[in-house]
Order: C-alpha cells, then sequence, then structure tokens
C-alpha cells in the first residue's frame, strides 16, 4: 500500500533542511520497501513569491490528500509586513486549522552525546526527557474578534480574545492523558486560572477527566511558575498539557534546555491520527543558505511521521537510532558543536544519518 508523504520545504533554512530528511526518507524506502510517494509543495514565503498566497488551494488540498506532512518552517524578513493575513505564518496556521491539527506534541529529549550543550548544570538537566502537550487550534492565536482598531479619541488599540470551548479542553486534555498513561504517569496542566476565566474551565474540566484516569497522577501549575520550574528543575515534570499561546512560550524555553532547538522534533495530530510533522524551529533566516543548520530536528520529525502517522516503527527507530550514531561518531553541526567533536554542514550531516 502506498502511503503519501507531502513535503513542505517553506522558508529560510527549511529547504536545506528537508532536503536532508528527504534524502533520510528515500534511503529507507529503497531498502525497507516502505511504500512511500514523496511529493513536494509550496507554503509560506515561497508560496508567496509563487502566488500571492502563504497557503494555496492546491497546497491545502494535496496537505488533505496526503497521509502525512513533513514541513520545514516558513517566515523571513522578507515577508514581514503589518497584514496578517498574507504573512508567511498565515501559510502554517491555515495547515493547522484547515486539517485540525490540535494536538501538538514536543518533546525535550537531552541526548547524552550532547550533555554539553546545555546552558544548565548537568545535575540539573542530565536524563530530561520531558513532553509538552500544546493546543494548537484554540486559544488566544484564532480567537475572534481580533485586529487593530482606531477609538472615538483618534487612539490605536490592538485585540484579541482568548476562548476555549469544553470540547476543545477535553480533546486535548484526552490527548495528554493517553500521553502521561504511556509514559510515567505524570501530568501537569499549565493554566493561569488565578487571572483567566478560559483557564479556571480548563482546570475544572481536567480534574473532572482525572477520574477517568486513575493511574495518571494530574497536577495543576500556574504558567508563571512552569516558567520559572522548568529552568530550575525540570527533571520534575514528564508530561505538560497546555494552551496554545503558554505551550508555544513554554515548549520553546523546554527545547532549550537540551541546548539546541536543532534537535527537537514536534508532530501536531487531528483526532485520527494524522499529523503533520516540523522541527520545534523557525526558519532561522541568520543562517539561511550558509549550508551549516542542524537537519537533525527535522530527520526526527521524519521518524516521529513514520510511528505515529503511517504504522512504520522498525523505520522511525532505524532513524533514531541512525541519528544517535552520529552523535556518538562525533559530528556535530556549529549549534551543537563543543570541543573534540567534529563540526561538519548540514549535507553532511545528512550523508552521515543515511549511511548509519
Ligand atoms: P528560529 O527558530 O528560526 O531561530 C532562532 C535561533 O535558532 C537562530 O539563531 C537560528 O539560527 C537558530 N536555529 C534555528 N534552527 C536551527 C537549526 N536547525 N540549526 C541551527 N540553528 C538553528 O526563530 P526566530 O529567529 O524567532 O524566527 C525566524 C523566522 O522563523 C521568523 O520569520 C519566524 O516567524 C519564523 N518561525 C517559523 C516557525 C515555523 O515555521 N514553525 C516557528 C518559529 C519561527
Ligand atoms: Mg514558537
Amino acid at each position: 500500500m502506498t502511503k503519501k508523504v507531502l513535503l513542505l520545504p517553506g522558508d529560510g533554512i527549511g529547504p536545506e533542511i528537508v532536503a536532508e530528511a528527504e534524502k533520510v526518507l528515500k534511503a529507507l524506502n529503497a531498502s525497507e520497501g516502505l511504500g512511500l510517494e514523496l511529493s513536494t509543495a509550496n507554503v509560506g514565503g515561497a508560496a508567496i513569491d509563487a502566488s500571492g498566497v502563504p497557503l494555496p488551494d492546491d497546497t491545502l488540498a494535496a496537505a488533505k490528500a496526503a497521509d502525512a506532512i513533513l514541513l520545514g518552517a516558513v517566515g523571513g524578513p522578507k515577508w514581514d509586513t503589518i497584514d496578517m493575513a498574507i504573512r508567511p505564518e498565515k501559510g502554517l496556521l491555515g495547515l493547522r486549522s484547515g486539517l485540525q491539527l490540535f494536538g501538538n506534541l514536543r518533546p525535550a529529549i537531552l541526548y547524552p552525546q550532547l550533555a554539553g550543550a546545555s546552558t544548565l548544570k548537568p545535575e540539573v538537566v542530565s536524563g530530561l526527557d520531558i513532553l509538552i502537550v500544546r493546543e494548537l487550534t484554540g486559544g488566544i492565536y484564532f480567537g475572534q474578534p481580533r485586529g487593530i482598531r482606531t477609538l472615538e479619541n483618534g487612539e490605536r488599540q490592538g485585540y484579541n480574545t482568548y476562548v476555549y470551548s469544553e470540547s476543545e479542553i477535553r480533546r486535548i486534555a484526552k490527548v495528554a492523558f493517553e500521553a502521561a498513561q504511556k509514559r510515567n504517569g505524570k501530568l501537569c496542566s499549565v493554566d493561569k486560572a488565578n487571572v483567566l476565566e478560559v483557564t479556571v474551565l480548563w482546570r475544572e474540566i481536567l480534574d473532572d477527566m482525572a477520574k477517568d484516569y486513575p493511574e495518571v497522577e494530574l497536577s495543576h501549575m500556574y504558567v508563571d511558575n512552569a516558567a520559572m520550574q522548568l529552568v530550575k528543575a525540570p527533571k520534575q515534570f514528564d508530561v505538560m498539557v497546555t494552551g496554545n499561546m503558554f505551550g508555544d512560550i513554554l515548549s520553546d524555553a523546554a527545547a532549550m534546555l537540551t541546548g539546541s532547538i536543532g534537535m527537537l522534533p514536534s508532530a501536531s495530530l487531528d483526532a485520527d491520527g494524522k499529523g503533520m510533522y516540523e522541527p520545534c524551529h523557525g526558519s532561522a533566516p541568520d543562517i539561511a543558505g550558509q549550508g551549516i543548520a542542524n537537519p537533525l530536528a527535522t530527520i526526527l520529525s521524519a521518524a516521529m511521521m513514520l510511528r505515529y502517522s503511517l504504522g512504520l516503527t522498525d523505520a522511525a527507530d532505524k532513524i533514531e537510532k541512525a541519528v544517535s550514531a552520529v552523535l556518538d561518531q562525533g559530528l556535530r553541526t556549529p549549534d551543537i558543536y563543543s570541543e573534540g567533536t567534529q563540526k561538519v554542514g548540514t549535507a553532511e550531516m545528512g550523508d552521515a544519518v543515511v549511511a548509519a
């Protein structure tokens, strides 16, 4: 049975890192007969340049028809404008909402080979393995009404709306409880229930659902404290679940605990397990075109894709083992380089993973 995979390279380092993941997928496809059918489409700034919009209809149609999607990153200074409708990010948000990819899984794992890459002390981070579950299609990033308006006194005012319905909260909580069940049975829900009504409801619903998961130990934490605790004692967490905006910020902070955002994959799933996979980082315009971006987050995203959406667990394992092997060999892109290791570029790293 063929499995359709849509590649969306996007902007900045996106095309460079997706090319390496494509190498890995093609090599496995040939050696293992995975039956993958790869195709490529435009999104983000690349799509704006080609057709004037960040998410062309044919890209959305191809995404809907695909079994899974692998995305690089979108955005860059070239397309920075105040008009949100024609910004590259709109392409990403359009895919997430168009495909109802509400469940964002963002692991933060510290590879033992990279223990020195973290800015935190080894005893604080060694062995770190946490999973942040972020709601991705609701909350303040999508709430209506929104905009910039001019008040009667002539002053301009920006406004957004923070809203979550009960069904939206329940479906993301289910993803988080189930993830915690499969891991170490600890779930920390992050909110701001001392200030925001939306999260008072969130907390109430999670407490209610906890009765259905007696083996999961649920706790609650305010987001400001969660930010402090993540930096102070990150290993206290197993699975964290939170809304779109808090999850955006906390997952980037958690990513940095591991030393490089260039190592971290992510999955965005719909209710049926179909998903879009992408590195946690952005398009890194500061290093784009130099051949030095770390492709491992994207390659590990491809592994997650094989595991969670395509049922190809063995192939996913092979990729993850190969990544560990190249780290064992001492190969490092500049973002994870340390003395005594060997500095390599994007393509060399991709080739090494294929060889491993
Ligand atoms: P960024 O993640 O692109 O870059 C932050 C820093 O990390 C930069 O110094 C960059 O060089 C470095 N970095 C990121 N990925 C790397 C990799 N694979 N290897 C080595 N170093 C890496 O975030 P930033 O600078 O805030 O945003 C840049 C652009 O990316 C903006 O236009 C932003 O809107 C967009 N963006 C897109 C995202 C997406 O497509 N999912 C997510 C976040 C930002
Ligand atoms: Mg972010």
